[in-house]
């Protein structure tokens, strides 16, 4: 029988669409194979959303060419969002990959592999023209389901590739939604991520105007789902009705990720987000004061064009007045085809660098500061499994997505338990059960 192997960069939807290959792959007859090495099938599924991504993958790509040499007739297949937009260069710089296929129409792979078997080297990335599917998944976790929501985005920020690479927003109708995960649940699903580049517009495309909350509704009466999660909410479009319901069901997780940017109004309004630095601010403590104990956590970007040392100040000062409970923190990165490929005024590298490196600095006494304020209180935790290192056996999850250490037995990994918080340190917390 043929094995594959699928390896996966990028965000939560990239990890979907592997998932969903490998259920499109092992429904065909292929095995999964964990060892990259000893696969007959190769599948990457890329990013390109910082140029780092778009490197680090190159190298990892070209550094099978040996596998291939040992045995040539392993077929290797590259995916995802870097394969959509760099596809000619990709099947011009690797001539030892077999299949380039993009996002869109990803369920065409199997037809691409009996050519690549057939010793045709294929080149086939569509257009956004096809109707959404929702092919089986082969799910990673048994108690946990990543469930696109909508596909695409229309915002279009002005640094931004993955419009480019994902097509227009999409949405999938609500009743669809509600089947799969009632699904799920009776597969032992306890843990839902719903996944789409901007949540908060949900709807939008099909009904004509969003119907997020009314969504989270139907989802949060599915008996046996314990969580809900939901991510990435954009601010503009952040309504009252989310928070609100967020604030009234217990299995819709109290965690908002609300990337910021910046902190700005002159910098947010060149990256095109729609928001300005007081409306985040107030959406961000409207949060904080309805829902007790939410945690807000975003994505930072230093180094945009035209960003002076009095910008990045604002964006400091800013995390300090929101105190963000984690942020991804970036570095700009130029991609080509955005409109701010074009702007003048480049931040140099050593700026950049000397920035980045402050907004980390700040960010992990943040991170100390809101998991300190937890010290002393209950949390419910779904147990993941065993920590990686150290005297505590276990690890998990809080609702507010924070990751906690504890002792434990072994029986209790994939269980909720209330664990009491005695411990905190930047990125993780240090609990009890009881
Ligand atoms: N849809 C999500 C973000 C998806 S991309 C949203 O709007 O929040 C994830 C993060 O990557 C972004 O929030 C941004 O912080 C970062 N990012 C996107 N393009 C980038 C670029 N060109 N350079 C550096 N960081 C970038
Ligand atoms: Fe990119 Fe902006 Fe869309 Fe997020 S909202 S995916 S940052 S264009
Ligand atoms: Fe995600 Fe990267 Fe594509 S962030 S949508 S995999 S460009």
């Amino acid at each position: 029988m043929k094995t594959f192997h699928v390896k996966t960069y990028g965000c939560q939807m990239n990890k979907h669409d592997s998932e969903r290959i490998s259920g499109l792959l092992s429904s065909a007859g292929y095995l999964l194979e964990s060892d990259i090495e000893r696969a007959d099938i190769i599948v990457f599924i890329t990013c390109c959303v910082r140029k780092h991504a778009d490197d680090r993958l190159y190298g990892n790509v070209a550094a099978l060419k040996k596998l291939k040499t040992i045995n040539p007739s392993t077929i290797i297949a590259v995916g995802g969002c870097l394969a959509q937009n760099d596809k000619d260069r990709m099947y011009e710089k690797l001539p030892h990959v077999d299949i380039v296929f993009g996002t869109y129409n990803q369920e065409g792979l199997l037809g691409l592999i009996e050519k690549a078997a057939d010793g045709r080297r294929v080149l086939s990335v569509g257009e956004e023209d096809q109707e959404l599917t929702k092919p089986k998944a082969l799910r990673e976790s048994r108690f946990h389901a990543w469930v696109p929501i909508a596909i695409g985005c229309d915002n279009f920020c002005t640094y931004c590739i993955v419009p480019y690479v994902r097509g227009h927003e999409r949405s999938y109708p609500i009743k669809g939604i509600v089947e799969d995960v009632t699904d799920y649940v009776s597969d032992g699903v306890t843990e839902v991520t719903l996944l789409g580049q901007n949540v908060n517009s949900y709807g939008r495309d099909l009904y004509g105007e969003t119907r997020f909350s009314e969504l989270l509704g139907e989802l949060s009466g599915i008996a046996g789902l314990e969580r809900i999660r939901f991510t990435t909410s954009h601010p503009k479009d952040l309504s009252l009705d989310v928070i609100d319901i967020v604030r009234e069901k217990a299995s819709i997780c109290s965690h908002f990720h609300l990337p910021v940017q910046s902190g700005s109004n002159k910098i947010l309004e060149a990256m095109g987000r729609g928001y300005s630095r007081e409306k985040y601010i107030q959406t961000a403590l409207k949060i904080r004061s309805s829902i007790e104990d939410v945690s807000i956590t975003t994505d930072i970007m230093v180094g945009f064009p035209g960003e002076t040392d009095q910008d990045f100040l604002d964006t400091l000062e800013l995390m300090e007045e929101v105190g963000f409970d984690q942020a991804y923190t970036f570095i700009y990165s130029e991609r080509e085809g955005t409109r701010a490929a074009g702007f003048t005024d480049k931040v140099p590298k050593e700026i950049k660098d000397e920035r980045f490196r402050r907004l980390v600095e700040l960010q992990d006494r943040l991170c100390l500061e809101s998991n300190t304020a937890l010290l002393g209180k209950k949390a419910k935790v779904f147990v993941e499994g065993k920590a990686k290192k150290g005297k505590l056996r276990l690890t998990g999850r809080t609702d507010t997505n924070k990751l906690i250490h504890f002792s434990g037995d072994e029986s209790l990994i994939h269980d909720y338990v209330d664990v009491r918080i005695n411990g905190a340190f930047s990125f993780y917390l240090v609990g009890e059960i009881i």
